[in-house]
C-alpha cells in the first residue's frame, strides 16, 4: 500500500518542477512514504531472518523458480527504489525533505550530473516495482482462483487464517 501511495505521489518532470516550492507538499509526502517503505523493508528482512516461514506448497519446478525470481526482484526493488532516490537527491544537492519540515542534508559533496542520472533511474525503478508487484498479485490470484492450491494463504498472516475459537 505504501509503495502504491508513494508511486501515486511520484514527482515527475524536470528538476525545476520536481523542486518547485508550489509542489513541496507532494514531494515531502512522496519522500515520507518512500522512506517509510525503506524502513519497513529493513524491518521485513530482519523479521524474515528470525520468523518461521510457511511450508512451501507443492508446485512444479518452473513455478517454484518463477516465484523465487519474482520474490528476489521485489526485495531488490524495495531497497533499490528508495536508495536510488536518496542518493540521487543528495548528489543533485537537495536535502531529503519530509512532512513536518524535517530535512536531512547530504553527508557528501554534490555531483549534479551523476545525481540527475541516478534520479532518473529511480523513476524507472519506481515504475518497475509497480509492474512486478502487479504481476505478483495476478499470479497469487491465479493460484487462489484457478489452481486453488493454497499459495495465497501462505502469504497471509497466520492470525487471519486461524478460525475463531468457540467458547464452551
Ligand atoms: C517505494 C518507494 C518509492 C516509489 C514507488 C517511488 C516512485 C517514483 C516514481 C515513479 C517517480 C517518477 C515520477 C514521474 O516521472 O512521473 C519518482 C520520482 C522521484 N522520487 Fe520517488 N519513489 C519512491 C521512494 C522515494 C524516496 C524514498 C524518495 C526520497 C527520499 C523519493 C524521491 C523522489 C524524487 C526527488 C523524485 C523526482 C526524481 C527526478 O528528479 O526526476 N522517492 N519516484
Amino acid at each position: 500500500m505504501l509503495v502504491l501511495a508513494a508511486f501515486i505521489y511520484g514527482p515527475g518532470g524536470p528538476e525545476s518542477r520536481v523542486y518547485a516550492p508550489a509542489r513541496d507538499f507532494d514531494r515531502h509526502l512522496h519522500e515520507t512514504l518512500g522512506s517509510a517503505v525503506f524502513v519497513l523493508a529493513v524491518a521485513r528482512v530482519l523479521w524474515r531472518m528470525v520468523a518461521r516461514r510457511p511450508d512451501p506448497v507443492p508446485a512444479s519446478r518452473w513455478m517454484r523458480l518463477a516465484a523465487a525470481a519474482v520474490q528476489g526482484v521485489l526485495y531488490l526493488l524495495l531497497f533499490a527504489v528508495p536508495l536510488t532516490a536518496i542518493l540521487g537527491a543528495w548528489l543533485e544537492g537537495h536535502p531529503l525533505a519530509y512532512l513536518g519540515d524535517l530535512e536531512i542534508g547530504a553527508p557528501f559533496a554534490a555531483s549534479h550530473e551523476l545525481g540527475a542520472r541516478i534520479a532518473s533511474i529511480h523513476g524507472w525503478l519506481g515504475d518497475s516495482i509497480l509492474w512486478v508487484a502487479g504481476l505478483h498479485a495476478a499470479a497469487a490470484l491465479y493460484h487462489h482462483l484457478v489452481l486453488k492450491d493454497g499459495v495465497l494463504a501462505t502469504m497471509l498472516p497466520a492470525w487471519l487464517l486461524s478460525a475463531p475459537r468457540r467458547r464452551r
